[in-house]
């Protein structure tokens, strides 16, 4: 049996793409398969649940489809690419990770296809490359030009921590959940409808930033390399939508190495204000969040007891991420589930979540 974790990202959004900071944590809603290898070039995949069966060419990976399946044959087409042995199987598939939901199921499947598909040894990679090659099959088969944090969350979580990744260097540290605080995560009950040609195109905004800017500041090769300075001196060459993208990003990377100071120094009134200015900054600058989202996160701060929370992911529906007290995790669900429903016209889900390790094989 393997499992990969979905993750949940504290703070560092829209900057992954962008060779900034990140700063998500792999959680336990997951993915398992339990699977048997076969000598058969195919993969006979069925879905606890609404028992679908499909099968997967692997000598002969057919396009995408649509369909969840694009996330296994995307992976076992990238496994193959990078010369990695890629086995067939019979197996079954269960999943907590909610489905489109911002906790990255599609990322979870990728991770759990690597490892059933790597066979009984595992990958022979280490989970950097291994996440690499998973967001190479989302970027160039399922088509979504996402970053790596999902994939390497899920790919490299570990217990009780968060982890820094700094997208350039791919260094990474953990950095520890102090142990009186809980993390809660709620979902708008939105799909993330538009999401993904609104994220490309997102992507494509902070491109054009980048193209702008490098013509008056030549060293400049992402938006990690940009300063508020800098952004401040280049105003005028950029559009006033490409420079608020521009200004989120920039910003957003500072406050990811902040929010890891106050964690460490467990200053909870700075985390409270650094996860403020992130999601005001998506939901004005970067505009990715929801009124829905908005709502969640409204909810969140007035009640006693959360020290943080914003929305997490992508956006455009989805979840929000807050660090709670302990004992203000039932009067927060209680109070999420009264209102929010009368503010939206939706019915919310609620989850305590803990940080674990990364993908593998469930030891017995
Ligand atoms: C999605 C993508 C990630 C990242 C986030 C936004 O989850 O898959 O790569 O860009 O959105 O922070």
């Amino acid at each position: 049996v393997v499992r990969a974790p979905g993750r949940v990202n504290l703070i560092g959004e829209h900057t992954d793409y962008n060779d900034g900071f990140v700063l998500p944590a792999a959680i336990d809603l997951e993915i398992r398969i339990a699977y048997r290898p076969t000598e058969e070039r195919r993969v006979v995949l069925t879905l606890v649940g609404s028992a679908e069966t499909a099968t997967i060419d692997l000598d002969e990976i057919a396009p995408r489809r649509g369909a969840w399946t694009d996330y296994v044959a995307g992976t076992a087409r990238a496994m193959a690419d990078a010369g990695l042995p890629v086995r067939g199987f019979r197996g079954v598939l269960a999943s907590t990770v909610p489905v489109g939901s911002g906790l990255s199921s599609s990322a979870a499947l990728e991770l759990a296809a690597v490892w059933a598909l790597a066979g009984p040894s595992g990958p022979a990679a280490d989970p950097v490359t291994v996440a690499r090659l998973a967001q190479r099959a989302e970027n160039e088969y399922v088509g979504v030009q996402c970053g790596l944090m999902d994939q390497f969350a899920s790919a490299n979580g570990v217990r009780g921590a968060a982890i820094l990744l700094d997208c350039r260097s791919l260094d990474h540290r953990p950095v520890p959940l102090p142990a009186d605080l809980a993390l809660v995560v709620a979902h708008t009950g939105t799909p993330r409808t538009l999401g993904s040609s609104e994220y490309n195109a997102r992507r494509a905004d902070c491109d054009r930033a980048v193209a702008a800017i490098s013509v008056h500041e030549p060293t400049v090769r992402s938006l990690r390399d940009v300063d508020r300075a800098m952004l401040a001196r280049c105003r005028a060459s950029l559009e006033p939508v490409v420079f608020r993208r521009a200004e989120h990003v920039v910003n957003e990377n500072a406050r990811v190495l902040e929010t890891e100071s106050a964690l460490l120094a467990g200053d909870y009134k700075a985390i409270g204000r650094l996860f403020a200015a992130s999601h005001a900054s998506l939901r004005d600058l970067f505009e990715v969040s929801s009124p829905e989202l908005d709502a969640l996160v409204d909810i969140a701060v007035k009640t006693t007891g959360v020290v943080a929370s914003r929305m997490t992911g992508a956006g455009f529906g989805g979840c929000t991420v807050s660090l709670v007290r302990p004992d203000a995790v039932e009067p927060l669900r209680a109070r999420i589930e009264r209102d929010y429903p009368v503010r939206t016209g939706r019915a919310p889900r609620v989850w305590v979540v803990r940080p674990v390790e990364g993908a593998g094989f469930v030891s017995s």
